[in-house]
């Protein structure tokens, strides 16, 4: 019998496939393998006889990887598993961004069953107008599954999709996302791109990569999207380049007290990958994992 223990938030179809030779256990201390979504493991004493960490996600950076190198842990990720959630919400940010669906909503409520509304909506109508983001030039930095999912899908919209990825050849990146144009360095994303759009992992080279000698480069008004990582973005560099008209608009997945109040950004939960789908493809494919690395020892992922 193995003895797994998982840790939070993992879909049932992942630990459902944990059957016959193993034993989910609640205490850690006897696991052998973890299943983990988002829970941060840097603080954890790890027990003797774990053997492998499958984190249900792309993003690695909850896990202490140089801990668990030197103990011999093998760690998973899931990449791809839920790259069509994510693209999904960033998809939902682009359009918040240029149409003002949420001060309509709000528009709506306020003005609710008011007798005059007809004559009320046309007025306040032109205060709601906005643009079309066909034509417009998105900059996606980081061409992994995520990325290409985003260029793909914005290029089948009508943007003119520039990418750029830190860690692999212009050639590779074309071959994973033909539909981007033009893949140049960062500074000219910076420097062209109306929305640039971050997916990038959270690394020491890639923390806080937006910042105010990047937002010196870029456009006034641009739009900037974060559905990655929290710390990709310098918060108070941030705050002040939305002061100043810098950036328009600020689409974050992660609530941060300098900036998420502010006018012209939404911030949602960290919400890109809860969907039912994305869950479940993570879990199964996470539990797949484990298994096949603790009955074959193979290594795929990781
Ligand atoms: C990821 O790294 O893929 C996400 O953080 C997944 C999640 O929301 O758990």
């Amino acid at each position: 019998m193995r003895n797994i223990c998982c840790l939070n938030q993992i879909s049932h179809y992942g630990t459902d496939r944990l059957t016959g030779d193993y034993k989910l256990v609640d205490d850690m201390k006897d696991a052998e393998g973890i299943l983990v979504r988002s829970a941060s493991l840097h603080e954890t004493e790890f027990p003797a006889g774990l053997e492998a960490i499958a984190r249900a996600g792309a993003g690695v950076n909850n896990i202490p990887l140089d801990e668990c190198a030197k103990k011999g842990i093998v760690v998973f990720n899931t990449p791809g598993a839920n790259k069509n959630g994510v693209k999904e919400l960033v998809l939902a940010g682009l359009f918040l961004t240029s149409r003002d669906v949420v001060g309509g909503i709000e528009w709506c409520r306020e003005h609710a069953g008011e007798e005059d509304i007809s004559k009320k909506m046309e007025k306040s109508k032109k205060a709601f107008a906005g643009n079309e983001i066909r034509g417009k030039k998105l900059g996606v930095i980081g061409l992994g599954a995520i990325g290409c999912e985003v260029a793909n899908a914005a290029a089948a919209l009508g943007m003119e999709v520039y990418g750029y990825d830190p860690f692999i050849s212009v050639n590779a990146a074309w071959m994973l996302s033909r539909s981007v144009k033009h893949i140049m360095d960062v500074n000219t994303i910076y420097k062209d791109c109306d929305y640039i759009t971050v997916h990038v992992p959270l690394l020491d080279s890639t923390k806080e990569m937006i910042n105010q000698a990047a937002f010196d480069q870029m456009k006034d008004g641009v739009v900037i999207l974060n559905y990655a990582r929290d710390l990709l973005v310098n918060d108070d560099d941030m705050a002040e380049a939305l002061k100043s008209g810098k950036v328009k608009k600020y689409i974050t997945d992660f609530p941060n007290a300098k900036t998420s109040a502010m006018d012209g950004v939404i911030a949602t939960p960290h919400l890109g990958a809860s969907t039912e789908e994305s869950e479940d493809n993570c879990a199964v494919m996470a539990a797949d994992e484990l298994k096949d690395y603790l009955e074959n020892g193979n290594i795929k992922n990781s």
